[in-house]
């Protein structure tokens, strides 16, 4: 099938309305008669409340109403990962962890909310929190995410890969706690009319935060509108249900008045869930030809006291190389901490930054070339299901991200390129992500007035959903891409599934080509049954559509057009809904994108200053449907890499179980000069068996691999091994 606008790097269709500023956020959204909810969190991070004291905040100016804790559902138990469970209503005056909600003001304009929630006295008993790994309560749990993963993963016989290893390699890789900080913090603006309540929130899924809000608050679905037009940024952290969207939904039905909560920077770090700081230890053994006998790798995360979440470091252990023998597990750590989160790439982000530093370390053990040891171990099939892989090009991003950077001529020895006082070095890494998906809905629609809208209840989290899936549209219905209207965002639109996990456009895309194909088909068989059209009697399949146009292949003087056949048909509009699933087939198939990403530092010797000089990323992700938004997506991921490998940290105080910092000043985040130029490619795959179009998962791959990438970099220049993120100036002096 011939492309004329899949694929093409066409701009965002909503990038006008972006940078105008006419695009509504839902901060944004004008709202009458409005008031302004502050909420009041707990300042310690573990003990009981004795009293909440509002005498003096009550009779602030502007106050509406003020709302404590025990007026709602336990705020603090909203299960991170099945809202439609019903939730616990006692109260609980337990505190679990700094930052817990306890309450929400509501008062004529913002600054009046502020201060009167600066009024607010919570008055507890305090008791001494945990805070590190070393004093928590560390447990393996059985099942992870509620059951649909094992705690433990294992395959043939550690032991006797470990007696068949000529090295073994046993090391600790340690990452720290992350904030996903979006630039648009989490924001709700909650309506009721009647029974009825709307909500315009910062959402990566308008459904599933549709289901938990009717969950907690125990109304129907029918009874709740979620919307989300735009996003900015979300990286897992606006994919649940949080607390702030409950408290704004309470505060406006006591109030009788539509409430908008917007969270501060401060409250992003307590209020929306985190990277949970991971301690690894990592065991490879190896025959002397760098074959691996053993993998192990065992993962040490933290949770919350009242809620397990796993940092799923091995999920790429499992599927990475060819390796026979094989052991995963997770460990839980308690702390006085909120509950932790998705955060882009959950798992692979922090778990391949050990693996593939501990294969560069192996390699230089076995005296092999990096790659050289991949492509040994390179797993044909997938070698944990045993499944052949939908697709792979992992060998061919190593060959062309080589060819591109000139990794030919690198010297392996450490310290032995430099320039004037900089030590140089060039390290390498492999990406991987697995490509899943879920059953999405799409309704199109084909005006008389010529108009075409096509909707489905997804997001754009800012990736370019808009963009892509009206070019998905465009191509199936024989138009261009400005005659189509996409939209998304609303809980009353057909379902999609939540934008997280990298599934959207492998979920959405197939249901809008599914749906505007039965729109196109329709509409000739319209034609071609009408004795007033030019294609009466013509069949189906001799027929095409460009540009408008339904024409004859053969005799293209033979057309006739969508507008026109409507007309004739005395209808306003023609109105197609379809629902695509993934294929059951593909359950016979490991579905996976990869890459390979190549850095170069800069390491000042005196200083421990270290500069990404620049960096090669070649991506297998199947069809890629814009090249433009795809490689935005990379330049992304990629420098949420760089700031995981040398800056990105949270700090606790480990005496109180306070966060640090809590701000964009105090956690560090690359800026532009930050960032070195990027060759970013891409190796096409034509996929048959992942979905229609053939695409796979894009969003979460490029932060994959980076830390290793610049981690091994590092060494190379230095000849210091840093297995602790991030990698500051005082770890290499
Ligand atoms: Mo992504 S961390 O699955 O929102």
């Amino acid at each position: 099938m011939q492309h004329r606008i899949v694929g093409k790097p066409l701009d965002r269709v909503d990038g006008r309305l972006k940078v105008t500023g006419e695009a509504a956020y839902t901060a944004d959204v004008s709202i009458d008669n409005l008031v302004y909810g502050v909420i009041f969190q707990s300042a310690i991070a573990k003990g009981k409340v004795i009293q909440i004291d509002i005498s003096a905040a009550v009779i602030a100016p502007g106050v509406v109403d003020i709302i404590t804790y025990e007026q709602t559902p336990s705020l603090v138990k909203i299960p991170f990962f099945s809202p439609q469970q019903p939730q616990p209503t006692e109260k609980d005056d337990n505190i679990y962890y700094d930052g817990q909600h306890l309450g929400i003001v509501v008062a004529q304009t913002l600054e009046q909310a502020q201060t009167a929630a600066s009024l607010v006295k919570i008055i507890c008993e305090e008791a001494s929190p945990t805070v590190t790994m070393a004093q928590a309560e560390v447990f393996e749990p059985e099942s992870i995410f509620f059951g649909i993963m094992p705690g433990k993963i294992t395959r043939g016989d550690v032991e006797s890969g470990k007696t068949h290893a000529d090295i073994l390699m046993e090391q600790v890789y340690t990452t720290p706690m992350e904030h996903h900080n979006p630039l648009e913090t989490s924001a709700t603006i909650a309506m009721w009319e009647g029974d009825n309540l709307t909500l315009y929130e910062t959402t990566q899924g308008i459904s599933s935060t549709q289901r938990g809000i009717c969950a907690v608050l125990n109304i129907p679905p029918e009874n709740v509108r979620v919307i989300s037009k735009y996003l900015g940024g979300g990286f897992g952290c606006k994919a649940l249900l949080k607390s702030h969207t409950i408290l704004a939904a309470i505060a406006a039905r006591q109030v009788k008045r539509p409430v908008k909560v917007v969270l501060m920077r401060s409250q992003m770090y307590t209020s929306c869930g985190y990277r949970s700081q991971t301690q690894q230890h990592l065991t490879l053994g190896a025959t002397k030809d760098g074959k691996l006998t053993v993998i192990t790798h065992i993962g040490t995360s933290f949770t919350s006291p009242f809620d397990d979440f796993v940092e799923a470091v091995g999920a790429a252990t499992t599927m990475m190389y060819a390796c026979p023998n094989l052991e995963v597990k997770y460990r839980l750590a308690r702390i006085n901490a909120s509950t932790p989160t998705f955060m882009r790439a959950p798992g692979e982000a922090p778990g391949m930054f050990a693996l593939e530093s501990a294969m560069d370390e192996l390699a230089y053990t076995l005296n092999l070339d990096p790659i050289e040891l991949r492509l040994r171990n390179h797993a044909d099939i997938d070698p944990h299901t045993g499944l052949a892989w939908s697709s792979k090009s992992l060998k061919q991003c190593y060959q062309q991200g080589a060819e591109i950077f000139g990794w030919s001529k690198r010297n392996p020895v450490p310290r032995s390129m430099r320039d004037e006082h900089f030590l140089i070095g060039w390290g390498m890494a492999s990406a991987t992500f697995p490509s899943h998906a879920g059953p999405a809905s799409v309704k199109v629609e084909i005006f008389a007035t010529g108009e075409v809208r096509v909707q489905s209840g997804t997001q754009d989290i800012g990736t370019g959903t808009y963009t892509v899936m009206t070019q998905v549209a465009a191509e199936a219905l024989g138009l261009s891409s400005q005659s189509v209207q996409f939209e998304l965002g609303d809980s009353n639109l057909p379902k999609a599934p939540v934008t997280g996990n990298s599934i959207t456009v492998g979920s959405v895309s197939p249901a809008v080509h599914k749906a505007a194909s039965a729109a196109r088909v329709k509409m000739i068989q319209m034609a071609i049954t009408d004795s007033n059209s030019p294609l009466y009697g013509s069949q189906l399949d001799d027929i095409t559509v460009e540009s408008g146009q339904i024409f004859l292949r053969q005799d293209p003087s033979k057309r006739d057009n969508y507008t026109d056949i409507l007309h004739r048909h005395g209808l306003k509009s023609l109105e197609v809904t379809e629902e695509s699933s993934p294929n059951p087939e593909s359950k016979q198939y490991s579905k996976h994108s990869f890459g390979a990403i190549f850095v170069e530092v800069a390491v000042d010797e005196l200083l421990g200053e270290i500069k990404i000089r620049r960096c090669v990323g070649v991506y297998s992700a199947g069809r890629i449907l814009n090249f433009k938004t795809a490689r935005s997506q990379v330049v992304g991921g990629i420098t949420w890499g760089i700031g995981m490998a040398l800056m990105e940290k949270t700090v606790m105080d480990t005496n109180q179980g306070r966060i640090v910092g809590a701000n964009l000043s105090d956690y560090l985040i690359p800026v532009h000069a930050d960032i070195p130029n990027m060759e970013v490619q891409f190796v096409e795959e034509h996929d048959s068996v992942v979905n229609a179009l053939g695409t796979k998962s894009l969003g979460e791959l490029p932060i994959v691999g980076v830390a290793a990438a610049i981690s091994n970099a590092v060494y190379h220049a230095t000849g210091k091994r840093i297995r602790d993120l991030p990698i500051t100036p005082d770890k290499l002096l």
